[in-house]
């Protein structure tokens, strides 16, 4: 039989604001869970009220990592240093890959409504994070959608059941959203040694007890994972990503192995070296 993986931390996240005034709940990357190899970041934001969302994320520096945008509800454009320009609607992912450095933008097109989503930072190892920004816009019909027992499994990244999702990330990852109706069991192959979690974003699960909406699970690092949802259903979304075990140093929007080389990226800011 195989192993199951065993839940190593449940956190709830902080509510802070980030951007020009968003309302947004920081889950990895706050106090309670400072980051998980190799993810350095996720937030979720989710609001009806215009206030939470509406003064976006005008422009700003990145360097050393990539962002991971999961639209669930809503739309927001993003513009960005090296030319690129973006929609994110209903189900859109975007991935940007900072690199050497970008400075980008993410605004509201929005001005009433639901806007709901996550972001994730995907740490880049040592020897990539001077490469050249990137970016995809992925749309929502670009994402594959897996039929299980009971549910579906969207595949960002990664591959599930033979089917590989459009993300394309410099390391070893995976992002699935899982929707599971009510009492059904679901077992997933991880590879052996990535760092896991799950966020529940609806409903319910039950492990060795009951775990809600809002509260993410970390995982031991071999073996599948192994849950149930409970009797109102369930949805989460599952990231489970190979370890860098490189030194991390964060300032701000820079995330570099040394404090040295975060001043550079700060000094490089301030010369315009982002512009282009
Ligand atoms: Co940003």
């Amino acid at each position: 039989m195989d192993k199951i993986r065993s839940i190593q931390k449940v956190i709830k996240g902080t509510l802070t604001t980030d951007g020009a005034g968003v309302n947004l709940t920081r889950i990895i990357g706050g106090p309670e869970l400072n980051m998980l190899d190799p993810f350095l970041l996720l937030d979720e934001f989710g609001s009806d009220n215009p206030n939470d969302y509406i003064a976006g994320f005008p422009p700003h520096p990145h360097r050393g990592f990539e962002t991971i945008t999961y639209m669930l509800n809503g739309k927001w454009q993003h513009k960005d240093s090296a030319g690129h320009e973006g929609l994110l609607g209903e189900g859109s992912v975007q991935w940007m890959t900072a690199g050497r450095g970008i400075i980008h933008s993410e605004m509201p097109i929005q001005t009433d409504g639901l806007a709901r989503g996550f972001q994730l930072w995907l740490n880049l190892p040592k020897e990539k994070k001077m490469i050249d920004p990137a970016y995809a816009d992925i749309p929502s019909e670009a994402i594959p959608i897996v039929n299980v027992a009971g549910g579906t499994v969207k595949v960002i990244s990664g591959t599930f059941e033979g089917i590989t999702g459009p993300g394309k990330p410099h390391t070893g990852m995976l992002y699935y959203d899982v929707r599971l109706k009510n009492n059904v069991e679901l077992d997933l192959p991880i590879p052996d040694g990535w760092n896991t979690f799950l966020y529940i974003y609806e409903g319910s699960i039950f492990l060795d007890e009951v775990y809600s909406k809002g509260q993410l699970l970390t995982f031991s690092q071999n073996g599948n994972l192994s849950f149930k949802s409970s009797s109102n259903g369930v949805r989460i979304i599952l990231v489970a990503g190979e370890p860098l075990n490189e030194p991390v140093a964060r300032g701000g929007p820079f995330v570099m192995n040394t404090r040295g080389e975060v001043l550079k990226a700060f000094e490089d800011f301030q010369n315009g070296k982002f512009e282009s």
